[in-house]
């Protein structure tokens, strides 16, 4: 296979990802098309065990080591829809005072070690980029579970990982204003 999932040992998960040209180039094209296709078959449980792969709703391209601002999110059947996005060039717009974490923790197909705590996010964001997916610019305005997913991706591009946001003195300590999920 051409692209390889980098793990977080890898100094180069650490790094700034640059901003991406538009129109995308065959080859940016190509890799935001092989992020969605990996993250899909993923969830298809027979694939994903057959490969030896762990499901996932999301990707980033420093994740590949290719450190250019892109990431696809694919999140089947949130509250009844698909939630499909192959985002070029993201930018938080707005963020809520509110803040949002999940109890169980989150997880990253870079990260292969147990990090247990509250990875603190807003609850909602407004963000916008180009879509590759609906071929458009978006403003994008999420909330809950969307909304963490996003921010996590979006982390990728700036070298962030999601136990970075997790309080090492006080790991599953609830902040005021924040829901949990
Ligand atoms: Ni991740």
């Amino acid at each position: 296979m051409k692209y390889n999932i980098i793990k977080d040992t890898n100094p180069r998960l650490r790094k700034v990802s640059e901003p991406v040209s538009l129109p995308l180039s065959k080859e940016d094209e190509e890799t935001i098309e092989f992020m969605l296709s990996y993250i899909k078959r993923s969830t298809d449980e027979e694939y994903a065990a057959k490969h030896n792969i762990r499901a996932g709703v999301g990707l980033a391209a420093p994740q590949l080591g290719i450190l250019k601002r892109m990431f696809i999110i694919y999140i089947p059947n949130l509250d009844g829809k698909d939630v499909v996005y192959q985002l070029v060039n993201p930018e938080i717009l707005e963020e809520s005072d509110k803040l949002i974490a999940i109890k169980d923790g989150e997880g990253c197909l870079s990260v292969d070690k147990p990090h247990p705590g509250l990875a603190h996010r807003h609850y909602s964001i407004k963000m916008k980029a180009y879509d590759f997916y609906s071929k458009q610019d978006v403003e994008i305005d999420a909330s809950g579970y969307e909304a963490i997913v996003l921010q996590h991706e979006f982390d990728h591009l700036n070298g962030v990982l999601f136990y970075d946001r997790i309080d090492p003195n006080n790991p599953d300590k609830q902040r005021p204003n924040e829901v949990l999920i």
